[in-house]
């Protein structure tokens, strides 16, 4: 099966974003994934809601956002307001994470959780019926660019196995250095999306690029 392609971008020219949209427009991308950094749960700040209000309104993909931010529960609705299809809150960021993905569906938008490279699989077996989407970080969060942490394939086929025995529905996706060399494993380990930032903007000819990635 081919994977779900969320490029990530974190790696776009921020200069000219409507070029890089347009340029994923025409792509074989199937979301665009956009990551929230508010400088405390992790130690960098990307952008805001003017920035993704901007991207839906030039996008033809559904918009995957990303929230690296505390207490996300505090800013569902105005997500939904600015054009997000899938809101990724953190396991490790969320308090009431139940409620949380409760009111992100209820707003109309798919809800993920993303776990951290040290937050075990297991901690999502009590709300794995409830989630749209799981998303596992192969990556410290907050930068771009870094190296993929190989534990996570088996992280991949852990949840893959949880997810089976639940009959759940969720999709697993996979955050940080994924790029050509590594995205077979991944989707063999079981991975249904995989987000690139690097290995798409950085790439020579990024159309190319995440044709490559959706095919490998
Ligand atoms: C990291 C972000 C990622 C990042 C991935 O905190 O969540 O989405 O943009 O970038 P690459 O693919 O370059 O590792
Ligand atoms: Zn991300």
């Amino acid at each position: 099966m081919k994977p779900i392609v969320a490029p990530s971008l974190l790696s776009a020219d921020f200069g000219n974003l409507e070029k890089d949209v347009q340029m994923l427009n025409r792509s074989q991308a199937d979301w665009i994934h956009l990551d929230v950094m508010d400088g405390v749960f992790v130690p960098n700040i990307s952008f805001g809601m003017p920035v993704i209000k901007r991207v839906r309104q030039l996008s033809e993909k559904p918009l995957d956002v990303h929230l690296m931010i505390v207490q996300p529960e505090r800013y569902i609705h105005t997500f939904k307001e600015v054009g997000a299809d899938l809101l990724t809150v953190h396991w490790e960021a969320s308090t009431h994470l139940h409620r949380t993905i409760c009111q992100i569906k209820e707003e109309g938008m798919l809800a993920g959780v993303a776990l951290n490279p040290h937050t075990p699989v297991a901690g999502l077996e009590d709300i794995i019926n409830d989630v749209n989407l799981v998303l596992i970080m192969s990556v410290n969060p907050g930068f771009g660019g870094q190296k993929f942490i190989k534990r996570a394939l088996h992280k991949i086929s852990e949840l893959r196995e949880m997810i089976e025995r639940n009959d759940s529905e969720a999709l697993i996706e996979v955050d940080g250095g994924v790029c050509q060399d590594n995205i077979a494993d991944i989707v063999s380990a079981g991975a249904d999306a995989v987000v690139a930032g690097n290995a798409v903007f950085k790439a020579e000819d990024p159309e190319i690029a995440i044709q490559n990635l959706k095919n490998a």
